[in-house]
């Protein structure tokens, strides 16, 4: 299935080049992904193509209009091809929005609706874009952002990469971190020894089992002393329990999140 997608931004040279890179472009080249980029001030009416204006109550900053996005959504859903009706999931990059996950990236790869992201700017938009338009506002992180551009590009990458067929190794996204909510263990390539630093020897062993079985561990070590909460309050296979209990005997990096008893 094709995801199509479409970006409304005051700053389309800013998403251009990025789709026209890496993950993207393939993604565009092998007919996995449609990306349609509309520049908001073509959807203005004066003739200066203001899109933005000052705060009713007062206050810093400049706040979008409504109406050009308004119009830039009839527009989009004109062209859709589907009599207006194509159905739209409306995506607005804002630091107030949902937290960006895995799981979300997921659910957007797999939504058979157009993905729309309305970019926005200085002190965001006048609230009747999203209630007009019943849109989702998602959040790349606690901090903030000049414009919603470098969000919206992250959430689409971050989804693309799950279409099927994008990555070269289809098992490469699903060893990825996050996936299972674990972090991804480390990987090495040649050569066997840089500056005194070597590969682990069971990465040489060429025993399936055992590297698997290495990885897995590591995977968890480095959660565990990394981003411990991940493994917080969660489900874990007999497997995964043994590992950790291997690593907190081991007693280097020990885990923070492991309350196992010593013996
Ligand atoms: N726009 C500005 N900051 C942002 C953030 N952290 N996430 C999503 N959109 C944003």
């Amino acid at each position: 299935m094709i995801m199509r997608c479409d970006i409304i931004t005051l700053f389309p040279d800013m998403v251009l080049p990025v789709l026209g890179q890496s993950m993207l472009k393939r993604a565009r080249e092998k007919g996995l992904l449609e990306v349609i980029v509309y520049d908001l001030r073509d959807y203005t009416r004066d003739r200066h193509r203001v899109v933005d204006d000052t705060p009713y109550g007062g206050g810093a900053g400049m706040v979008i209009k409504a109406e050009p996005v308004l119009c830039a959504i009839d527009a989009l859903r004109g062209e859709s091809g589907e009599g207006g009706h194509a159905s739209l999931r409306i995506l607005i990059p804002s630091p107030q929005g949902r937290p960006f996950t895995h799981q979300l990236a997921e659910e957007l790869q797999r939504d058979p609706r157009r993905l729309v992201f309305i970019c926005g700017h200085y002190e965001g938009f006048d609230e009747r874009v999203p209630l007009g338009l019943n849109a989702e506002e998602v959040s790349i992180g606690d901090y903030v952002l000049t414009n919603g551009e470098l969000p919206a590009l992250v959430m689409l990458d971050a989804a693309v990469r799950l279409i099927p067929g994008v990555l070269g190794d289809p098992d490469s996204a699903q060893q990825d971190s996050f996936v299972d909510a674990t972090l991804d263990c480390p990987h090495y390539t040649r050569p066997p020894e840089v500056r005194g630093m070597v590969v682990p020897d069971v990465l040489l062993s060429g025993n399936h089992e055992a590297i698997r079985r290495w990885r897995r561990k590591e995977a968890l070590r480095s959660t565990s002393v990394k981003r411990p909460e991940l493994l917080q309050d969660r489900l874990l296979s007999e497997e995964d329990r043994r590992l950790l209990e291997e690593i907190v005997h081991e007693k280097t990096n020990r885990p923070s999140v492991l309350c196992v008893e010593e013996e």
